[in-house]
């Protein structure tokens, strides 16, 4: 890796800011080192070597916001700060690195990652979207692109007839998640990448909750790999991030104009401390996927709780089809409660372990409430349609030791036994449960 000596036969006329036509090749770098082995070890060592000038382990922080031409027109590969930073360019190659991707963009956050997908559609194209999505992504759809004449449909991703139903003459998109947020219900990525593929649809994965530890959505047919970096892959709550991956050129063109016309890109410390979360990654990932799995099988045997939804379990309606697509069930599971609303509420109030907040795959464990914390933005109506109950509430597990773990939820959901309906019974261990 050579930091900061991009292109230099790229040259710009004019100070500052190239005009919005111009693609150059500094950062869309089809050649860009590619190590090999295993995602652990890609994790490790995806975006490059160390620093060629000082042999630094790590890539400095560039913070500069400009940078000296050589003559007018005549950079090294980097001029303004918007359109290109070193720092970023290392984790965009890191981040293409694990998705197995040609390109690789990161924005300020997943949002300003899925606005700036969106922005490659024109007035009057139609996406259709996983009625299960982020309510952020739904937000930007309803209340946005709405406004641009982009209009969205909403289907069930694992109804095939659904989704060819939906694709119209101005059908440009689909849009999914899998596993979806937060019921975790799965899609098959082969068979819609199939029909995106079939009738010329670009494919927008988010792959936030999987990570490409456990799925790489290219490798099924994806265009677009859209990730909100700010969860598993900095993995410590500390940085918002966004991150679009791809193996399309045309596509990446486009990305990178958007990118530096729009402007949403991340600091050039927070493309530091992303590429440092990245290291952990794999083990990370694993050691929260087992205590996930422990936990919900766990989970599944107390009477308290109506449904736990988690892929890892048989009883999940797409449990096949996630052993099959990924390596992994993930380590989000969310439970209905019995008791509704107040038995959600009191169970977020008693926990001392996890947090009661918002976001998830971070080190410490998560629980909200998304009807009234992240899926507050999608109207009642649309959360009863889709499934999402009052009395859901998704936990978000973390690296914590699992006795810790179960002992938290214990006591929280002795605290909602007052709310149980009387067909519920009491204690609320229903069965012995063998999990581990
Ligand atoms: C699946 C998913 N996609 C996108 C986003 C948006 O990411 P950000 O909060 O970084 O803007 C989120 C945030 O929770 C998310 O869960």
């Amino acid at each position: 890796m050579t930091i900061g000596l991009g292109d230099t036969s790229s040259v710009e006329i004019g100070p500052g800011d190239p005009g919005p036509d111009h693609i150059g090749p500094d950062t869309i770098d089809s050649d860009s080192v590619r190590p090999g082995g295993k995602l652990a070890t890609l994790c490790v060592h995806a975006g490059g070597g160390p620093e060629p000038v000082t042999g630094a382990i790590n890539p400095p922080v560039f913070l500069s916001t400009t940078f000296v031409q050589d003559g007018p027109g005549q950079h090294r590969g980097y001029h303004y700060a918007r359109a290109g930073n070193p720092t970023r360019t290392v984790v965009e190659r890191a981040l293409a690195d694990l998705e197995g991707a040609r390109h690789g963009f990161a924005f300020a956050s997943g949002c300003a990652a899925t606005t700036t997908v969106l922005l490659t559609l024109r007035s009057g194209d139609h996406v259709i979207v996983g009625k299960d999505i982020y309510s952020g992504t739904f937000r930007l759809l309803r209340n946005v692109f709405c406004d641009f004449a982009i209009e969205a449909t909403f289907v069930d991703l694992r109804d095939p007839g659904e989704l060819d139903r939906a694709i119209r003459p101005a059908t440009r998109m689909i849009w999914m998640e899998t596993p979806s947020n937060p019921l975790l219900e799965v899609a098959d990525l082969s068979a819609i990448g199939e029909v995106a593929q079939r009738r010329s649809l670009v494919l927008v994965v988010d792959n936030t909750f999987a990570t490409p530890i456990l799925q790489r959505p290219l490798e099924y047919g994806a265009t677009l790999v859209v990730h909100s970096t700010t969860k598993y892959l900095n993995g410590h709550c500390d940085v918002l991030g966004g991150a679009v991956l791809t193996d399309d050129n045309a596509l990446a063109q486009r990305l990178e104009l958007l990118q530096k016309a729009v402007g949403a890109v991340p600091s050039p410390l927070d493309s530091y401390l992303l590429l440092r979360g990245l290291k952990t990654l794999a083990v990370r990932i694993r050691q929260q996927v087992e205590n996930a799995r422990i936990l919900a099988r766990w989970l599944e045997g107390f009477s308290d709780i109506v449904r736990v939804h988690y892929p890892g379990l048989s009883s999940h309606p797409d449990h096949e089809l996630a052993a099959r697509q990924m390596k992994g069930p993930g380590a989000i599971i969310s439970v209905e409660l019995a008791g509704g609303f107040a038995a959600a509420r009191s169970f977020l109030q008693a926990m001392r372990l996890f947090s009661c907040a918002i976001s998830l795959g971070g080190a410490e464990s998560l629980a909200e409430h998304p009807a009234s914390m992240t899926h507050a933005a999608v109207p009642q109506a649309v959360r009863r349609a889709v499934g999402i109950s009052d009395g859901l509430v998704r936990l978000s597990i973390g690296l914590e030791d699992i006795d810790d773990l179960r002992a938290d939820v214990e006591c929280a959901l002795a605290a909602t036994r007052c709310h149980n309906p009387p067909s519920v019974q009491r204690p609320g261990l229903a069965k012995e449960v063998s999990g581990e």
